[in-house]
């Protein structure tokens, strides 16, 4: 088991915004020029294609079980990602993802637009999310059974800091400005 990410890391710059649409299934409808640019692949590679094309594989698999859970229940979602390069590289991201919704309140679709993280959300989601892999690992056996071994271990996690995903996330993240 690897302690860092494998591959080389790209940055975004400050400022750059990448942004992706979906459709209600998670196949990628829109990708914006900067994700093409940071992530190497076209937009013809991504565009028709699950989501998880630019998933990097370190990644726990119970983190996109939240994601899911929140973006199908109709919340939004905050997060710090690691994503592949299609290279094999990778970039960390602070993400925000949210349905978009028919006049009539259905979902039809959804957007993602991810931005250059603060270095200290990393520090926290990059441990914590190599111990819900290794737990992930540890488990073995079938998809399903790995992710409910990440989901067990990231509730673990949270309980043990009397935190949620969210809370997390938001007490990892300076407000604008105000980083030391
Ligand atoms: C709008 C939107 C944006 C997403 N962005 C990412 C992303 O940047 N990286 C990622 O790995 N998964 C992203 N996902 C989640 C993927 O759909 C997928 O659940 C994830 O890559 C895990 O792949 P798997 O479900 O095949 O294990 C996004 C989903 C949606 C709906």
């Amino acid at each position: 088991m690897t302690h860092t990410l494998q591959g080389r890391e790209v940055r975004l710059r400050p400022g750059e915004i990448i942004v992706s649409k979906t459709d209600p299934r998670g196949r990628v409808t829109y990708v914006n020029d900067t994700l093409v640019r940071v992530s190497g692949f076209t937009e013809a590679e991504m565009l028709g294609q699950p989501h998880n094309v630019v998933r990097h594989p370190q990644m726990p698999r119970a983190v996109f079980g939240y994601l899911w859970t929140e973006l199908l229940a109709g919340r939004e979602v905050f997060g710090y990602l690691a994503n592949a390069t299609r290279d094999g590289g990778f970039y960390w991201v602070f993400a925000h993802v949210t349905p978009t919704r028919a006049p009539d309140g259905s979902i039809r679709g959804f957007h993602s637009t991810r931005r250059a993280p603060q270095q200290a959300g990393i520090d926290v989601f990059h441990p914590l999310y190599r111990r819900v892999l290794e737990a992930e690992q540890r488990a073995g056996g079938s998809a399903r059974e790995q992710l409910a071994a990440g989901e067990a271990a990231l509730a673990a996690e949270l309980a043990a800091r009397a935190t949620t995903f969210d809370a997390l996330v938001w007490s990892s993240t300076a407000a604008e400005g105000a980083a030391a």
